[in-house]
């Protein structure tokens, strides 16, 4: 079935397992992301960059899972190597060659990678990291980007959702709860920095600074516009939290698929300790602290004073580990450069439709990540990236757009490539953006 036939039926198998969805699931969901239309489709299975829903229609799949499948879906490699550990069992209360295969490989990545400790999301990786630099420095405070997403550890949902009702001044951003009811307490804790701002980042930063255990910071933050940080940027916040005693936190939950050692490499930086997730599990629940042995011996539980004890029932098992190593394996600089490649090509046909349709309308990303905004001007921080109520209607007309012509997309009309994608599927979904700026102008 063509995706344009499924949006006219009435009654599809989807809208069928909703209704049942509802009365088991609060809201008829596990997470909110899935819940982007009105009844989300239900998938049958997926292979290589292709989906295909329960009612028969198949799309290209630029959510990938949210940035997890850096090699679409049911990767042969991926799937080989799985089913033979399947059938030799999935976890153990053992350390398995698996997960010292694994720590091997990504260790090996990246000079910044001394040691890692597996976890199962990224939630919990920088929860992780968190906890580490405080056990290092035994300070309580963390400062994190206004807007940023870092999954859901109270600290760092702070100012996750700020609205210009509650953000309060750019020189003092206010702490807001994402979560009604979050202790008070936290949030003081926290000091909320604006992105890509040096001057008022560090004047913030001096204010905190006896108390500031780290600062964490995404590279190429989603929430916050998806524009790339600048170097500029990177190097103050790497110079200040060294010359202050606290560690550099980088988020690399998402952005480790812009290069083999991720998006620290393009700015010639080490984080001393770094939060991984997503594809590193090779499409399984994964999470991954790693960083300098100095700092990672915070874990150590042979150490002669245990810091941060931190265990984990299903923290590298051996399923994972083993789809994370073949995924990473076969994930190398070459297929990377590929991938950015196609990043380019896709960010490029976007601003061309844009120029050519005259829409109201920008692109930012950076390696394999693409955003689409629906204003003139690019934004370059959380407040110019607020999508406004009447920015949000034009955004949903373009990703229902994009779905009927049999796209997937992040619901902030973003896009994650994959490796089994190729000019092709780039060209379609540029022409479907194309039609879809039409479309909004006589809207
Ligand atoms: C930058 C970033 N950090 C952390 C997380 C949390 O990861 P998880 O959903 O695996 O808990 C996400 C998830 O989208 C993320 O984008």
């Amino acid at each position: 079935m063509s995706p344009n036939a499924a949006q006219t039926t009435p009654a599809t198998r989807s809208a069928q397992l909703f209704e049942r969805a509802k009365k088991v699931m609060p809201g008829g969901v596990s997470r909110n992301t899935v819940l982007w239309s009105a009844v989300p489709p239900y998938v049958a299975h997926g292979q290589g960059c292709r989906v295909t829903d329960i009612d028969g229609v198949t799309r290209i799949d630029f959510a990938n899972n949210v940035a997890s499948l850096i090699h679409g879906h049911a990767y042969p490699p991926v799937t080989q190597a799985v089913a033979a550990q399947l059938s030799r069992g999935t976890a153990f209360m053992m350390a398995t060659e698996q997960e010292v295969l694994h720590a091997e490989h990504m260790c090996s990545r990246s000079q910044g990678f001394d040691r890692i400790r597996f976890v199962n999301s990224g939630t919990e990786a920088v929860m992780a990291a968190l906890k580490a630099a405080r056990a290092f420095t035994g300070r309580p405070k963390i400062a994190k980007v206004e807007g940023a997403y870092h999954g859901a550890y109270d600290y760092v949902e702070t100012s996750q959702g700020s609205t210009p009702k509650d953000w309060g001044s750019v020189d003092h951003p206010s702490r807001v709860p994402l979560v009604h009811g979050a202790p008070q307490s936290t949030m003081e804790e926290v000091v909320v920095i604006p992105f890509d701002d040096i001057d008022r980042s560090i004047a913030l930063l001096n204010e905190h600074k006896a108390d500031l255990a780290c600062v964490v910071l995404d590279l190429l933050p989603h929430r916050v516009g998806l524009k790339p940080a600048s170097p500029a940027f990177v190097n103050a916040i790497r110079e200040w939290t060294a010359r202050h005693g606290a560690l550099l936190v980088l988020d690399e939950v998402i952005t480790f698929r812009t290069e083999v050692g991720g998006a620290q490499q393009r700015y010639g930086i080490h984080g001393d300790l770094t939060a991984l997730g997503k594809m590193i599990g090779g499409g399984f629940p994964v999470g991954a602290l790693a960083g300098k042995a100095q700092f990672m011996e915070v874990l150590n539980p042979a150490a002669p004073k245990l810091l941060f004890p931190l265990s984990g029932t299903f923290s590298a098992n051996p399923v994972t580990m083993t789809a994370g190593r073949v995924a990473m394996e076969h994930f190398d600089a070459k297929a990377a450069a590929r991938l950015n490649a196609l990043g380019d090509r896709v960010r490029h046909g976007i601003e061309q439709a844009i120029a050519r349709t005259g829409a109201c309308a920008s692109v930012t990303g950076g390696g394999s990540m693409f955003r689409v905004h629906m204003k003139a001007q690019v934004p370059s921080n959380y407040r110019e990236a607020y999508t406004t109520p009447e920015e949000g209607k034009r955004l949903k007309l373009m990703l229902e757009h994009l779905f009927a012509e049999g796209f997937l997309m992040v619901g902030t009309c973003t896009g994650m490539l994959s490796t089994p994608m190729t000019e092709t599927e780039i060209d379609a979904l540029v022409a479907a953006m194309e039609s879809g700026f039409r479309r909004l102008a006589k809207a």
